[in-house]
């Protein structure tokens, strides 16, 4: 059986926002190049330049841009900022693939954000779930995709994966476990998102 093919207007457009190395960019990049998969990478946006997740975006055709904190007044006039330059794109909703800021509420009020985090939520949230992890002697963890809501880390879940803690790990080999099946889990959730819609109704979000 083949699948149709799907128009360039069928497909939904999102933005992905980056802060670093961008594996998970680049998941979403090689997902989207099947039209089946449904999704559209309308632009790439960071907090800072000169990051290769910019690099990955620049090589598939990607329109990006940098919305830096320090070029603001405040954080309100950042978060304006970072909503306009969104807005540009006109997507249906925003990937935030390790973006490391605290998004406002500029942007959450106008688009539902998924995030990927690499911690089990609600245990280990914030910017060292790794490290956190495995200072607590914890014998497994993972990672989650969940909604951004104006909390750290505390959106509601729509799909986690486990990772086991092995014996002398490192944070850098344990992360790149979890990356393993970060980006799987991810690709699966923005497709199913792009494809039958997510809403979030009194704090729980859900994909028909
Ligand atoms: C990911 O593990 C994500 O969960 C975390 O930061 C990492 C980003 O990795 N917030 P990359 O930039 O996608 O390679």
């Amino acid at each position: 059986m083949t699948t149709p093919e799907r128009s360039t207007a069928e497909r939904t457009g999102i933005v992905v926002l980056v802060s670093g190395s961008g594996t998970n960019l680049q998941a979403l990049i090689d997902a989207a190049a099947d039209p089946a998969y449904g999704v559209r990478i309308v632009a790439v946006g960071a907090d800072r330049a000169g990051i290769t997740g910019l690099h990955r975006a620049a090589a598939a055709g990607i329109p990006t841009f940098v919305c830096r904190v320090q070029d603001h007044e405040d954080r309100a006039a950042w978060d304006a900022e970072l909503a306009r330059r969104i807005g540009d794109h006109e997507p249906a909703f925003v990937v935030s693939a390790g973006f490391m800021k605290l998004l406002g509420p500029q942007v959450l009020s106008r688009w539902v954000v998924l995030n990927t985090h690499p911690a089990l939520l609600p245990l280990f949230p914030g910017a060292h779930a790794v490290r956190d992890a495995l200072a607590a002697g914890a014998t497994e963890t993972g990672c989650t995709v969940h909604v951004v809501d104006s909390g750290v880390d505390t959106g509601p879940v729509l799909a986690q994966a486990t990772v086991p803690v092995l014996e002398g790990d490192t944070e850098e080999a344990l992360h790149e476990r979890i990356k393993a099946v970060e980006h799987p889990l991810l690709v699966e959730y923005v497709g199913r998102a792009a494809r039958e819609g997510i809403t979030v109704t009194d704090g729980k979000a859900s994909i028909p």
